[in-house]
């Protein structure tokens, strides 16, 4: 494994990793400036990929284009409007995809939410689940064509420390209707979906090209904690002071936390290694609770969003 740790930086992977980077196109979802996603383009940007630049808002999308072009002014980018939460825009965002002339090397699925108050979408999801799982899942599986026409191509699922928090609910993955509903449970649930299905995703392609690994990034002040609550505070006392400064010294830099993206797409060393989580740069599957590397749950996870979506991927 290469020499990547919690003080890398996503450029400075991204340099180490240049001449795999070099001419590959990656699509990276949430690139919102301040937060990974954008950090993740933007070096990827600067040593030579194409990105395509994925997101709900065109304004947002547009900002961090413009702010790449800045640095990198020859850099090659594509925008593209996908909204996870909704499956009609993904099913849009991924025919455009199709529609591309160039492989696609790699998919970093970043976008994500955290606590959300509870609301229930346009296809019947809780909000949560249906944008950082059921989306993610759609999107995918939608544009593996496009993935297979790349040499080696890698899926990466950015899910969180937060998949402590909690199962996935087969039960009652809606909270019945939102009447229990707790927001750290259900981000707990989502991104244990996250594993999930990179685990699924991992087993069902392994005697295939494609590598499939989830991440967490580490923790970071970006929008992610635009939904956090002086009740949060309290509830994480351990992490927060109650006016939400952090306490102690966890709380690392976009730049750092962006680094483990460009380890889990680029690094050649982890190749072998497909269906692992990464944090700090290095895989640490040890590290996911039992329930989120589970396979009898990966493929009853799998089998459960294909119903939601009302479209079987069968591999
Ligand atoms: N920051 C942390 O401490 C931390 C820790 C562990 C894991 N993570 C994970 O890291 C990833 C990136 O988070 P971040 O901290 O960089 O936060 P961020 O800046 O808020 O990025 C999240 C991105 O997801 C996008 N998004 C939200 N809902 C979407 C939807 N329905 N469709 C498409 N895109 C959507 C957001 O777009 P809008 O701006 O339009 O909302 C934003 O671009 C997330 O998956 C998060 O769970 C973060």
């Amino acid at each position: 494994m290469s020499n990547f740790d919690t003080n890398s930086t996503a450029e400075s992977v991204a340099k180490a990793l240049a001449t795999e980077i070099r001419s590959k196109t990656v699509i990276v979802t949430g690139v919102t400036p301040g937060g990974y996603g954008a950090e993740a383009a933007r070096v990827l940007a600067l040593e030579g990929a194409k990105v395509v630049l994925a997101g709900r808002s065109l304004s947002k999308i547009k900002a961090t284009d413009e702010a790449i072009k800045k640095e990198t002014p020859d850099a090659e980018l594509r925008e593209l409007v996908l909204d996870l939460s909704s499956q009609k825009s993904v099913r849009e965002a991924a025919d455009e995809v199709l529609k591309y002339s160039e492989a696609i090397d790699v998919l970093i699925l970043n976008a994500g939410i955290m606590g959300t108050p509870y609301e229930k979408m346009v296809d019947g999801l809780e909000l949560q689940f249906a944008t950082n799982h059921v989306g993610n899942f759609l999107f995918t599986n939608l544009i593996i064509p496009k993935l297979f026409e790349a040499p080696a191509p890698r899926v990466v699922t950015v899910s969180s420390v937060g998949h402590q928090w909690g199962p996935v609910r087969f039960h009652d993955y809606d909270f019945q209707d939102g009447k229990v509903y707790d927001k750290w449970v259900a981000y707990g649930q989502s991104k244990t979906a996250s594993i999930l299905f990179t685990v699924e995703l991992a087993d069902r392609y392994k005697n295939t090209k494609l590598r499939a690994f989830s991440i967490h990034p580490g923790g970071a002040a970006t929008s992610l904690h635009q939904h956090m609550t002086k009740e949060d505070y309290e509830r994480f006392s351990d992490f927060y002071n109650p006016d939400g400064t952090a306490k102690g010294n966890w709380l690392r830099t976009v730049e750092q936390c962006s680094a483990t993206h460009i380890v889990a797409s680029f690094d050649p060393s982890i190749a072998n290694e497909t269906g692992a989580y990464l944090t700090e740069c290095k895989i640490a599957t040890d590290q996911v609770a039992p329930y989120a590397i589970d396979k009898e749950n990966a493929t009853k996870l799998w089998t459960l969003t294909e119903e939601l979506v009302g479209q079987k991927f069968n591999v």
